[in-house]
């Protein structure tokens, strides 16, 4: 069926929307590769289709990455966009926009949705008691907070979780809680807080969820959340937030994740204004479009419950399609940092082409949720074996006959009707196949045309042919059918390698490579010059993006080191008066005894003489000094920090130290100052 048979179909896609505050790698690229895929497709099937993506650009993380470099989150979140769209350039992902959450479209959209929610009486409000840094001065999520499990006694995790037993908690059972972010002890605060009543949704969300709206894996995962019953959702981050201020709310900011999904409508609504496009012909409840979000199965929460319960609550339409995939893992593992599997998008692409990797995760996408191996090795044999051994091999064989027997035109008659009308017949199923997600199963089927093609040059041997004498025009018709299959091939895989198709259409001298152009045979068509249209994957170039990726581990870790410096656990703290400063007790203390730790490998256990009182004090110094070089040596300390209870016993105060990771260096006064004497 040619594309003129068919209705032009009205389509918005959207990608996940990348932080602001991180690299894009192989993990991320999987989904923009797999949109933009389906984007290209759509297109080339003549529907009226617009991808749309932005920078994730709010956030506490965001805020305090930027505070870390020294620049402001606007700094931050604007280089940042732009090393996004280069890696996106690089990979052919091609957003008719991309845009960024901190933007006035998404400002008033996320009031405008906000307000109607409100207004229909699906916002609650009430206090709720969090943990609080007071030397930062901001409440601290769970990730912020670190503590010794209460499970296990392990040191250093994280605020909800322990890496060490995997129990699970809330800080507050944390022993020694600390915050993440200054050291201090947290303390517990009130703040009211805004809530999105979920709830109120759930007749709808239930009935919405099983109307095919998602795929049957996640309909299952969602039935278990509807039987867990769902609650309501704090929408409300009190300030300092990098943010958008709730209205009416003074200090108070939209959670990141509410004003994240909204950031589709923005940047949807930007391309609008730039381009004229009606953008309540897409999003109006009776709209005829379209709406298809790709997402992560992490993220399914948020989009299949919140998202469309946001948007029936605001009177809008809801998406048509919400389409997981699962994640990427390398070598059969999860990416890893250490292993350099860990792969950045900008690292790849500076040792192979972006193109191998589009290739791939076709060949092995499917419309379900599983996880997809980039297996290295698998790799190297599929796009060398497929993409060049069988693809390019079509026409590589057949050009030069072409050009020598034809002067670079084609037969004016088709040799293999039969076989070239079955290649565009081809074309509906392979189609339905995009259209479907089940990636995998189209470049099954189009390998099996290329190896079709090849067998059919392969049996009718043309250069054994071209040898013999007046078999000229033979040469010519089986070699002009050969172009014409690998024409064929071409339009399909053109949403896969797009760099590689417009390379063919090149050679091939066609004004589109789009699907409905493929029911014109080429016949007494003038071909170009043919060049290698793709090189073969070389393994020590995958080593050496291996070994680049850890060093971009090596390097990541200096960077922050440095902009950490050496108030390594407390960045940047607050300017403080002097009756604060003069609150500290500092004073001359000898290091009467020193010894390790038993269980500790990074404390010693110090006992101070300060001037006949005695102190106990554990100090993470163990890396830099052995016991006994300390003993006799004076030192500074705190004399009046609250005692702090450890595993290893009570610690009654603090020594002061200069130093990072690269090395420690124990404050020590001039000679003459005397143990007890107070610092100022
Ligand atoms: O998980 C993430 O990386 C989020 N930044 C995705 C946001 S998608 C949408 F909701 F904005
Ligand atoms: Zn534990």
């Amino acid at each position: 069926m040619s594309n003129s048979e068919s209705a032009q179909r009205k389509i918005l896609v959207t990608s996940a929307l990348p932080y602001a505050n991180g690299s894009i790698h192989l993990g991320h690229l999987l989904e923009y590769i797999q949109t933009d895929i389906w984007v290209r497709f759509q297109k080339s099937r003549g529907n009226q289709c617009h991808y749309v993506c932005a920078d994730d650009a709010h956030g506490t993380a965001i805020m305090l990455r930027a505070e870390m470099e020294g620049i402001t989150s606007e700094q931050l979140i604007e280089r940042v966009s732009q090393e996004h769209q280069a890696d996106f350039a690089r990979f052919g992902v091609a957003f008719d926009n991309y845009h960024s959450t901190h933007s006035s479209e998404n400002r008033v959209h996320s009031e405008r949705i906000y307000t109607a929610l409100r207004d229909a009486g699906h916002i609650a409000t009430r206090d709720i008691e969090q943990m609080y840094d007071p030397i930062k001065g901001l409440f601290l999520a769970d990730r912020f907070i670190k503590g010794t499990c209460p499970k296990c006694k392990t040191a250093d995790q994280y605020g909800d979780n322990c890496e060490a037993c995997g129990a699970t908690y809330t800080p507050a059972d944390l022993i020694d809680p600390v915050s993440a972010i200054s050291g201090a002890t947290p303390e517990v605060r009130s703040s009211t807080h805004y809530f999105f009543k979920l709830p109120d949704f759930e007749e709808f969300l239930a009935r919405w969820t099983r109307e095919g709206h998602v795929q049957h894996q996640i309909a299952n995962k969602l039935q278990e959340w509807f039987e867990a019953g769902l609650n309501e959702w704090d929408i409300s981050r009190d300030a300092p937030y990098f943010g958008f201020e709730i209205p009416d709310a003074p200090g108070k900011y939209f959670y990141v994740w509410l004003d994240a999904p909204i950031g589709y409508l923005a940047s949807f609504q930007n391309l609008c204004d730039r381009e004229g496009i009606d953008f309540d012909s897409y999003w109006r409840k009776d709209s005829d479009a379209e709406v298809y979000h790709f997402i992560g199965k992490d993220i399914v929460y948020f989009h299949a419950l919140f998202w469309p319960a946001m948007l029936e609550g605001a009177g809008m339409r809801t998406p048509t399609a919400i389409n997981c995939h699962g994640f990427v893992t390398v070598n059969g593992a999860k990416m890893s940092k250490s292993r350099g599997t860990f792969i950045k998008a900008e690292t790849y692409a500076e040792y192979l082409n972006p193109e191998y990797l589009r290739y791939y995760f076709a060949a092995k996408l499917t419309a379900g949720v599983d996880d997809l191996d980039l297996n290295l090795d698998d790799f190297a044999f599929r796009v060398n074996a497929d993409l060049v051994g069988k693809v390019v091999n079509i026409a590589s064989r057949c050009a030069g006959f072409v050009k020598k027997l034809g002067e670079g035109k084609l037969s004016t008659h088709c040799a293999e009707p039969e076989l070239v009308a079955r290649f565009i017949a081809a074309g509906d199923a392979i189609a339905e196949d995009f259209e479907n997600r089940e990636f995998g199963r189209a470049m099954r089927k189009i390998m099996e045309l290329a190896d079709e093609a090849n067998t059919y040059i392969a049996d009718k041997e043309p250069w054994v042919l071209a040898k013999q004498a007046g078999r000229e025009q033979e040469v010519l018709d089986i070699c002009s059918v050969g172009i014409n299959l690998f024409r064929q091939l071409m339009v399909y895989l053109a949403p896969v390698v797009p760099q590689m198709a417009s390379d063919a259409q090149a050679f091939l001298q066609l004004q589109s490579l789009d699907w409905h152009t493929r029911h014109d045979v080429l016949l007494g068509h003038e071909i170009a010059k043919f060049k290698p249209l793709m090189t073969r994957v070389e393994r020590d170039r995958i080593d050496a993006m291996i070994e680049a990726s850890k060093e971009d581990l090596a390097e990541e870790k200096k960077m922050k080191d440095a902009a950490k410096g050496p108030l390594a656990d407390n960045p940047i703290a607050p300017e403080i008066g002097f009756d604060e400063f003069a609150k500290v007790d500092l004073r001359i203390a000898r290091i009467a005894k020193a010894e390790y730790v038993e269980g500790a490998d990074k404390l010693l256990k110090l006992t101070l003489d300060l001037g006949g009182e005695t102190r106990t004090v554990f100090s993470g110094i163990r890396s830099a000094y052995a016991p006994e070089a300390l003993e006799g040596h004076l030192t500074v300390m705190v004399a009046n920090l609250a005692p702090r209870k450890m595993r290893f016993g009570m610690s009654e105060g603090m020594v002061l130290a200069a130093g990072s990771d690269e090395g420690i260096y124990l404050l020590e006064p001039h000679s003459g100052a005397e143990p007890g004497q107070r610092v100022t």
